[in-house]
């Protein structure tokens, strides 16, 4: 091809911002075709056709007929929604269902997950390998887990396919099924190997996507480093470390127009490095919808998944300790029932100083990263993360674990980096005594108005867009295109 040709992407995920998101993964594969598109690049994104992508689903043409998906028959319809291309998997027995694209209302996986994320992976192979004629595209672009086996279907069941290209967002969910489940998904028994699905006698979507495709990717170079190991590996570490040679780490950026605190229409006030005064207004706002006291301490924000992975098990530890500075604390996050419940209870015992909401909710996370003074991370490993970019571009100082992605985006002020004029935020080791003394660092940092201004100003002048990481993906694809293919 001609280096003028536009390289068409099928881009395969099973949640897309702004129509179902339950994490960054949704964010990415909202934000990146855009960001693709000044590189010549044209991205087509398969997904799951959920009732929130069929009501959203634009300009639709249905472009094939599939007589049989796993039981009944399926139709692909392509459209567009929020200036996304959009191939919709619509198959009522599989995606019409109320709840999160992975659970059910009451919180439990749905039991056939196998089939449904199968069926995706199943469905982006036959379009990869030329399925529906008008739409030949050069590269399969699948995403974590539910998108893993597309890398399977193509290999075992189709002679002729793209390029492959598999991103891990977070190697911790890898969609593990029995083994039994084999020929319910249609693979053959040839797939069951080794070198295929086969993981530690289970079918292993992420797995098969990670020994299957021709690079691997995923979402900061220090991630990419740390899953290589067994402390960070999850027991794939021994295979990433045979696929060394095809494995790279490629940042995420942020959607710089949705969070824009010049133009923000979610905050009280907007904005930007050189007008940062009118922040106080949305920390006001902010305090007065937690029923925090109105004084003028530090305010710590949290808006996160609450898990394990987060470690905010180790925030709650640490409470006494930020409370005794004076500060205060804003909690925005859903997940762990206990973790939920740790933080409530810290609202309620200390009423006017911590202000805590379960759920998720959109606005009061762009008000929090407009009105706290900083953001809290302390994640025991995090591939990228997406929450301390916002808060960079917020002037909302990150404090963050100095694992994964974190450790790739902040530029931690100890003295170097201040009498340098660099830092942007604090990092520390993730555990409870380090945590600790990130507090009581940013708590020091924040007496001295002049350098906390000076950071504010360094962190929002930060590039957290899209454009360097489009353009290191645009390269890739150009890179597997010019190999040899199959
Ligand atoms: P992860 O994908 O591991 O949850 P990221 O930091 O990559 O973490 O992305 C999470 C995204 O979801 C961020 O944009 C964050 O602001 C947002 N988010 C997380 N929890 C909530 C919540 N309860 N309400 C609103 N937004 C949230
Ligand atoms: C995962 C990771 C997070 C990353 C996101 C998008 O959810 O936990 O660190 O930012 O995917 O890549």
């Amino acid at each position: 091809m001609t280096t003028s040709a536009p390289i068409v992407v099928l881009s395969v995920v099973s949640e897309i911002f702004p129509l179902v998101k339950t994490g960054g993964l949704a964010d990415v594969a909202g934000a990146l075709p855009a960001a693709l598109a000044p590189e010549h690049v044209r991205v087509v994104t398969l997904v799951p056709g959920y009732p929130a992508v069929l009501k959203a689903l634009d300009e639709v043409v249905p472009v094939l007929q599939i007589a049989d998906l796993f039981g009944n028959p399926a139709k692909l319809l392509h459209g567009r929604a929020h200036g996304l291309e959009l191939i919709a998997i619509d198959a009522p027995h599989l995606y019409n269902r109320p709840g999160n694209p992975y659970m059910a209302p009451d919180g439990r996986d749905w039991p056939d997950n196998a089939i449904r994320f199968g069926a995706l992976g199943k469905v982006a192979a036959s379009l990869a390998a030329g399925a529906v004629p008008s739409f030949q595209p050069h590269v399969l672009h699948a995403h974590d887990w539910q998108s893993g086996l597309a890398a399977a279907y193509l290999r075992y069941g189709h002679e002729r396919g793209p390029r492959t290209v598999t991103t891990v967002h977070n190697l911790a969910f890898q969609g593990l099924f029995p083994a039994s489940l084999l020929p319910a998904l249609a693979l053959p028994p040839q797939a069951y190997s080794i070198n295929g699905v086969e993981f530690h006698g289970e079918i292993g979507f992420l797995k098969a996507g990670l020994a299957l495709a021709d690079w691997i990717t995923t979402v900061s170079p220090t991630y990419a480093a740390e899953i290589r190991t067994p402390e960070y590996g999850m027991g794939l570490d021994g295979l990433l470390r045979v696929r060394t040679e095809r494995l790279s780490g490629i940042l995420n950026g942020i959607d710089d127009a949705v969070w824009n605190p010049a133009t923000d229409p979610l905050i009280a006030a907007k904005f930007d490095a050189r007008r940062i005064a009118p922040r106080i207004a949305n920390k006001a706002v902010l305090k007065q919808r937690l029923g925090l006291a109105n004084d003028d301490a530090l305010l710590f924000g949290v808006v996160s998944r609450l898990t394990w992975q987060k470690g905010l098990d180790m925030l709650v530890e640490v409470l006494p300790t930020l409370l005794a500075t004076g500060a205060q604390l804003v909690v925005l996050g859903t997940g762990e029932r206990a973790l939920q419940q740790a933080f409530i209870d810290a609202a309620r015992i200390h009423q006017g100083r911590v202000g805590c909401v379960i759920g998720y909710d959109e606005e009061l996370a762009h008000l929090i990263q407009a009105g706290a003074d900083a953001l809290l991370m302390p994640s025991r490993y995090e591939p990228c993360g997406l929450a301390q970019m916002c808060a960079l571009r917020y002037g909302t100082l990150p404090v963050v674990a100095h694992v994964g992605g974190l450790a790739d985006t902040v530029i931690d002020c100890n003295d170097m980096a201040i009498a340098e004029g660099v830092g942007t935020g604090v990092q520390f080791t993730p555990t409870i005594g380090m945590l600790e003394a990130a507090i009581l660092r940013t708590t020091a940092l924040w007496r001295n108005g002049r350098v906390w201004r000076r950071v504010q100003r360094n962190a929002m002048r930060a590039d957290v867009s899209w454009r360097r990481s489009a353009r290191r993906y645009a390269q890739l694809y150009r890179d597997l295109l010019a190999e040899k293919g199959r």
